[in-house]
């Protein structure tokens, strides 16, 4: 069976070629009335069938574009052509050499996506997307596999670097922004993973259980949001189960909400993995659920398809459904419209790019007054670099979701750069280690952890001591000190608390060592903190004179954090997520895995009581995720959601609300009081009035960042949202809600900080919704 579902895919007669109709807009009809079942089978399943049996299974397809992830097949019978995905978000994710090949294929790092959050700039994530869309058509690609709009649940999440907040209005219009840019190039996205999939462990079984309204209006609204304003041409099904039943298995997730309630019109893929029999997934139900296309492929599934049409389990409907839609995918894509493929974007254009949006999105902490940092005339500043992150500087993230950049920026050529040169002894002693850490890393692979593999990113080096005699020679010939705390995680395992949350000892001695010894001879100490998420910083915070989140801000993160200390640049960054002063503040860290080192292609599933966190993960906290939870019941946290300090001073004017139909718009005017140009964050959070729903004590509604302000320079900034906005869903009415009365809309620099205020007498509003998603259990 198998075998001939293959031969009639791939090898038609060319006698048949002449009467098949050639696929092109007007006649997707006549296409798929003329494709045979094993033709239409094929179509629905990606063409990597090696997948899993080569060293592909890291998203390495060798057929047209060398580590691509995957592809569609063509059908040349009816002029289909190939189409390539290619991993993503942070860039294009394909392999930068080729065998006999002397070309590179590099692809620009942009910022990894709680860094483009960060920069709460539509605009600027547009054009990061519409030059990601430039490389994923020049590198042959199609498709690239992002962005990830999954909802930071937890600090301890592996991949919340590719995520852009604990907020869902925020990340909706971020994820918006970033693919109307790729798709205003011709290029498509695939928006993912759709949805609630919050942890890493045992991504590809647990199942997450969460309540109906926090799914709506938590780990959905994001995705809806995105889908309303920029209709990507694809959404990829999450791995896990929710509420018992598989993402990708899930008609009430993929079709009744996805496409009927928000007018989805593109194609679902799956993530990449097939179906789990053992666990009862099975190919046709994921066909059936509106899977368009099971990604990454292999014949079996096409076998099953095929089979289940004629046993009469899967219909011919449901089959032609997806071919319906997968050739209206196709008739968009630069394969199919004959876009040559140049294999050479222009990545230095694009490299100024990813440093504007690394420079916007980092987000300074702390500064007790030394920065920007200021030189007489003429001196010849030097910086003692501590810490293996200052010469081995992360640009991004481990897994799928890591780039093969040209280059990346470390500190030292970031602030040399700028005229700051580091210490070379120092300089020396961790370079020389990072080498030997680096072979030790190799020699010592277990082998097993593929995330862990080449090609796959770059590790965290651990730290060394610095001794008392070491430090007091570079506090002798250096102006200030920088200590780069990195911090590396990725796909397929979550965060721990201690060492990863948490500082280690020897950071913290590091950090505490470096600071009495600088602040002894009265010069500055800055920590810049590499990393994609959150770590903990109450507990040391005292030492240093300043902190800057850099993140993992892609290739020129050393430009973007000389600029920042420098003062070329004025940091405009604000937090899209909680600080918390310990993870277990955090009422979601009681139910999320930790410790568990797993590794996700075990299969969890073998026998025995399901363990929790694991097999399930309730999500207790229901709707009550990061400042949600912090603000509305006033706890403390390190830094509020929203954060993040300026060089210079912003004066708000008084917000006016005004209704016009079912749009609110609120503007207010910025004046830039202080004696540096700068750009800042206006954040509309609105309380609702006491009605039938327990609600947030704020949301995030709306949001407007303002262009360069000089000093004395006013600008008005204008916020608009729907009143359909302000509804919570009811699970009791199966219907968004929001109930009459005097809203407040609170014009804010973070959550905690309010500069002005209106209200709005607005009357109810009920939309009734399908029950979809109701829990079982
Ligand atoms: C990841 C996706 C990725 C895909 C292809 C999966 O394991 O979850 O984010 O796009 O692999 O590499």
């Amino acid at each position: 069976m198998k075998t001939l579902v293959l031969s009639l895919a791939f090898t038609m007669s060319t006698a048949a070629m002449g009467q098949a109709p050639q696929l092109s807009r007007d006649n997707i009809d006549a296409v798929l009335h003329a494709m045979t079942l094993e033709e239409k089978a094929s179509l629905l399943v990606g063409g990597e069938y090696d997948f899993w049996t080569t060293t592909a299974m890291a998203g390495n397809s060798s057929r047209t574009v060398p580590g691509a992830a995957g592809s569609t097949i063509p059908l040349p019978r009816y002029g289909i052509p190939e189409t390539v995905l290619t991993d993503g978000p942070a860039g294009v994710r394909i392999n930068p050499l080729r065998p006999n090949d002397p070309k590179t294929y590099y692809a620009t790092g942009f910022p990894v996506g709680s860094c483009l959050a960060a920069t709460w700039n539509t605009e600027l994530t547009s054009r990061v997307g519409k030059a990601i869309g430039n490389e994923v058509k020049a590198y042959n690609c199609d498709v690239i596999l992002g962005p990830g709009a999954n909802i930071h649940r937890n600090p301890l999440c592996g991949r919340n670097f590719e995520y852009y907040s604990e907020d869902p209005l925020l990340t909706g219009k971020i994820a918006a922004a970033y693919i109307n840019g790729v798709q205003s190039e011709g290029a498509g996205v695939s928006l993912k993973h759709y949805a609630v999939n919050s942890q890493e462990t045992n991504r590809l079984y647990v199942d997450e259980r969460v309540s109906q309204r926090a799914a709506r209006e938590i780990y959905l609204r994001g995705f809806e949001i995105a889908v309303r304003e920029s209709q990507p041409w694809t959404v990829m099904s999450a791995y896990n189960r929710i509420n018992g039943t598989f993402a990708q298995a899930n008609d009430d997730l993929l079709t009744r909400i996805l496409r009927d309630d928000w007018g989805f019109k593109g194609i679902v893929m799956t993530d990449w993995c097939g179906k789990r029999e053992s666990a009862g997934l099975l190919t046709i139900d994921e066909v059936r659920a509106g899977n368009d296309l099971l990604e990454p492929g292999s014949k079996e599934q096409i076998a099953d398809i095929v089979e289940g049409v004629r046993s009469g389990k899967l219909s011919m409907e449901a089959v032609d459904l997806c071919v319906r839609r997968l050739l209206e995918y196709i008739v968009r894509t630069p394969h199919f419209n004959g876009y040559q493929a140049t294999n050479n974007p222009d990545l230095q254009a694009h490299a100024l790019v990813a440093r504007e949006a690394a420079t916007e999105g980092m987000v300074l902490l702390k500064n007790n007054g030394v920065l920007p940092l200021g030189f007489k005339p003429g001196a010849q500043p030097r910086v003692a670099l501590f810490g293996t992150g200052s010469y081995n500087f992360l640009s991004g993230g481990v897994g799928s979701g890591c780039v093969h950049t040209p280059y990346i920026v470390d500190l030292v050529q970031g602030l040399r750069g700028a005229g700051i040169e580091p210490t070379p002894d120092l300089a020396e002693i961790y370079q020389k280690y990072i080498a030997y850490a680096k072979l030790k890393f190799e020699a010592d692979r277990p082998g097993e952890r593929w995330f862990e593999a080449p090609l796959m990113g770059d590790q965290k080096m651990p730290e060394i001591e610095i001794s008392q005699l070491c430090l007091e020679r570079q506090v002798a010939q250096s102006d200030l000190a920088v200590v780069t705390i990195s911090r590396q995680a990725g796909e397929g395992i979550d965060r721990k608390v201690e060492g990863e949350f948490n500082l280690t000892p020897l950071e913290r001695k590091l950090i505490q060592d470096v600071s009495t010894v600088y602040h002894a001879e009265g010069k500055p100490v800055v920590v810049v903190i590499n990393s994609g998420s959150v770590i903990e910083t109450a507990s040391w915070r005292v030492f240093p004179d300043a902190i800057l989140m850099a993140w993992q801000p892609g290739e020129e993160g050393g430009n973007s954090v000389a600029d920042l200390l420098t003062g070329k640049a004025c940091p405009s960054g604000r937090l899209t997520m909680t600080w918390p002063l310990a993870a277990t503040d955090h009422p979601s860290t009681r139910c999320f895995p930790q410790d568990m080192d797993l590794f996700t292609y075990e299969s969890m599933s073998s026998g025995g009581q399901p363990v929790p966190n694991r097999d399930y993960t309730e999500h207790e906290e229901g709707i009550w995720v990061g400042y949600r939870h912090f603000d509305s019941r006033g706890r403390e946290v390190a830094y509020p959601f929203g954060y993040g300090l300026s060089y210079t001073t912003f004066d708000f004017g008084k917000p006016v609300v005004k209704r016009s139909g079912d749009k609110i718009v609120v503007s207010v005017s910025v004046k830039n009081t202080g004696s540096m140009a700068g750009k800042e964050v206006a954040q509309l959070y609105v309380a609702a009035p006491k009605g039938s729903l327990e609600k947030p004590a704020k949301e995030l509604k709306a949001f407007a960042k303002t262009r360069t302000l000089q000093p004395g320079e006013t600008q008005t900034l204008q916020m608009t949202l729907a009143t359909r906005d302000l509804a919570s869903y009811d699970e009791a009415g199966s219907q968004w809600l929001a109930d009459a009365g005097t809203y407040t809309f609170l014009v804010a620099t973070d959550v905690a900080t309010v500069k002005g205020r209106a209200t709005l007498a607005l009357p109810a509003y009920a939309e009734k919704t399908s029950n979809a998603l109701a829990r079982q259990q």
